[in-house]
């Protein structure tokens, strides 16, 4: 059971990062807890790298409920957790801390769920028996691997630059589902129904070299960033003719919730929350 909430002071969170300025998390839990009256202050604090375990710890002693953590903390707040779920484990990465009764940190993380609700709930796409392309093979891409996976698609193949590094993944979620690796050369001749971009690439305004022959008819092409504009691999993934084109606001707002249901053991709309967010944009 959740605690109760107390109307005269609000419950503190927050999520920490560097940078985190611009997070939209304080305004997507502020939406969240309007929805269910609760009394919640969520703020975004700014930590030097280095600094991450004492920042937790004092905001734990002045009183904090939970965090959630963004780049470059999750591996830090992995290390800080005293108890993992098993899919904060398997993403070797935790994204939700929640400060327990008995002095405990739990350590959850909520990024996988989040992008499979996006893909699933909000944009009707069907995973199972299907074939998935994950770009990428970094942090971003660790965390979300066992979600979909759990969606059973017929191959999820990995493909990044570095092979040795998709590789590495293979091994640790080999267990899990059908997995494939391969470089951005090897994907000529292949078809996807959901192409997933979760490289950092966008963020250098570049898109990986992926033949343009990569999509299915209907095909999804999703890219795990947001932000004010198309990523260049929405740009890239419109150019051939795809439709069904997504940025990772929605899967932003929906790891929040699945944090928010952590924190507080109920489930907010996300809808509502994603289309206001959508129209600030
Ligand atoms: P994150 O936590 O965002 O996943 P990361 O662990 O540094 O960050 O991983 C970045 C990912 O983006 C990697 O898969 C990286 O490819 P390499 O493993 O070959 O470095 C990929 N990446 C970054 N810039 C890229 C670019 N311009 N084109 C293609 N892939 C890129």
């Amino acid at each position: 059971m959740p605690d109760p909430i107390n109307l005269d002071h609000p419950e503190r969170y927050a999520v920490m990062g560097h940078p985190v300025a611009h997070s939209k998390s304080p305004e997507i839990h502020k939406y969240f807890a309007h929805q269910f009256k609760h009394n919640i202050e969520y703020t975004a604090i700014e930590v030097e790298p280095g600094d991450f375990p004492q920042a937790v710890e004092q905001f734990r002693a002045s009183g904090g409920k939970g965090l959630n953590v963004t780049i470059p903390f999750k591996f830090d707040a992995f290390k800080l957790a005293d108890r993992l779920s098993d899919r904060a484990e398997l993403a070797g990465a935790v994204n939700t801390l929640k400060f327990e009764a008995d002095g405990r940190i739990f350590g959850d993380n909520t990024d996988g769920a989040g992008l499979v609700h996006d893909l699933t709930l909000n944009l009707g796409v069907t995973l199972k028996d299907k074939p998935i392309l994950v770009l990428g093979a970094g942090g971003a891409v660790r965390g979300v691997l066992g979600p979909l996976l759990r969606q059973h698609p017929a191959v999820l193949v990995i493909a990044n630059r570095t092979i040795a590094k998709a590789k590495e993944l293979a091994k640790v979620f080999a267990h899990y589902g059908k997995i494939e690796v391969c470089g951005f050369d090897d994907l000529k001749g292949r078809r996807f129904d959901v192409v997933i971009n979760g490289t950092a690439a966008s963020l250098k305004g570049e898109v990986p070299p992926l033949p343009a022959s990569l999509f299915t008819h209907g095909a999804l092409a999703y890219d795990m960033m947001y932000g004010d504009r198309p990523t260049p691999f929405m740009l890239w993934a419109e150019r051939y003719g795809v439709h069904k084109i997504s940025d990772g606001l929605g899967m932003l707002v929906e790891q929040a919730a699945e944090s928010y249901f952590i924190w507080h053991g109920v489930r907010p709309e996300t809808r509502p929350v994603i289309q206001v967010l959508r129209k600030g944009v």
